[in-house]
């Protein structure tokens, strides 16, 4: 496996698919997460796909209907679970949230026992997806793919609920995306696989980058006094009880360097997987076909612009 990192390495993996490579799941992951009986569980392929539903869901006009909910969500969820206390464990009550968000514009879920339902095996799933992939009783792999089962079988009875009311209520107008994936005619098990990537993708991901956000802020007082400033502007221009709109986001222009900052410095995902579709040369290293790659996102490089990484060569 060749191992990249530094800025020109990372930005030739994942400034887009080129002809050299394609996406790769290790098998812990798939096998994890995915059913073994769809069709087109090959991971290049679901890779692909699961990308495919990314800019639809994640584009500006689709973000302006989620801010509502995640500022509303929010709130919510800092009264209930951060207001109370003098302190707190910043990473839990992160993931909290952010699967508490991701279940309800993922599919609609809203109901905490519901959520539950989810959170617990997702939790065991997730933990077991870096695994060594031998399918032992008591192993953490062994957990994964029992809790990931779980998961999917949850997701698919849910999503024939949705289904159905889709077809008797000959709803038109997509609530979430499961909706969306319904109505473009995908399989309920295609769409529970691709659920499950969107959750695994967005979550970890999401929780990290809030968890570092917090922790700079409490590094650097003068970062949080400007940061709080900004945030009192907007909120100074606001009816009480209003909730935040896209305007208001295009307003933290400070507030948003702070959170690109801390994702260049910690930055949330550790990499991702390639794989050599072709031989050739970069940078002077010949690639044979086949050969795995990973791109290490890497804070410590970020921030020191230290050579290599123990262990690897950078290319
Ligand atoms: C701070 C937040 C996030 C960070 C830092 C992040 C980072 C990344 C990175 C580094 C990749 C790999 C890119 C590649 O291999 O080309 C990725 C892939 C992906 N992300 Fe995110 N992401 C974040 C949030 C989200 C959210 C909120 C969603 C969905 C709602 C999402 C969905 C995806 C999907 C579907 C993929 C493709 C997975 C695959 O094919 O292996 N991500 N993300």
């Amino acid at each position: 496996m060749a191992v990249f990192c530094g800025a020109a390495g990372n930005k030739f993996l994942f400034s887009g698919q080129n002809k050299y490579i394609t996406s790769w799941w290790p098998d812990s992951i798939k096998k994890a997460l995915m059913d073994p009986s769809s069709v087109d569980n090959s991971s290049k392929e679901e890779s692909t796909k699961l990308r495919a539903y990314l800019p639809p869901f994640l584009k500006p006009e689709s973000l302006q209907h989620f801010i509502p909910v995640m500022d509303i969500m929010a709130k919510e969820h800092l009264n209930q679970h951060w207001s109370p206390y003098n302190e707190v464990q910043v990473f839990p009550l992160s993931k909290k949230y952010t699967f508490a968000l991701a279940c309800r514009l993922f599919m609609s879920v809203r109901d905490d026992s519901e959520i539950e339902n989810f959170a617990k095996p997702f939790a065991l799933a997730t933990a077991g997806l870096m695994s060594v992939p031998i399918d032992l009783p008591g192993t953490t792999f062994n957990r994964a793919v029992k809790a990931g089962r779980l998961i999917r079988q949850r997701l698919l009875a849910l999503i024939t609920k949705k289904k159905n009311e889709i077809l008797e209520k000959g709803k038109r107008v997509a609530s979430d995306l499961v909706d969306s994936m319904l109505m473009d005619g995908m399989t309920e098990v295609e769409i529970g696989n691709k659920i499950v990537g969107f959750f695994i993708a967005s979550h970890d991901t999401t929780s990290t980058a809030i968890t570092f956000i917090v922790s700079y802020l409490s590094d650097y007082p003068e970062v949080y006094n400007r940061v709080l400033e900004e945030q009192m502007e907007v909120l100074r221009c606001k009816e009480a009880g209003e909730p935040l709109r896209w305007e208001d986001l295009q307003k933290m222009k400070y507030t948003w360097c702070v959170a690109c900052e801390v994702m260049r410095l910690a930055p949330p995902a550790n990499g991702s997987f390639r794989e050599a579709i072709t031989d050739f040369t970069y940078a002077g290293y010949t690639i044979p076909k086949g050969w795995k790659w990973s791109g290490v996102l890497d804070g410590a490089y970020n921030a020191q612009k230290s050579e290599i990484l123990p262990g690897s060569r950078e290319i």
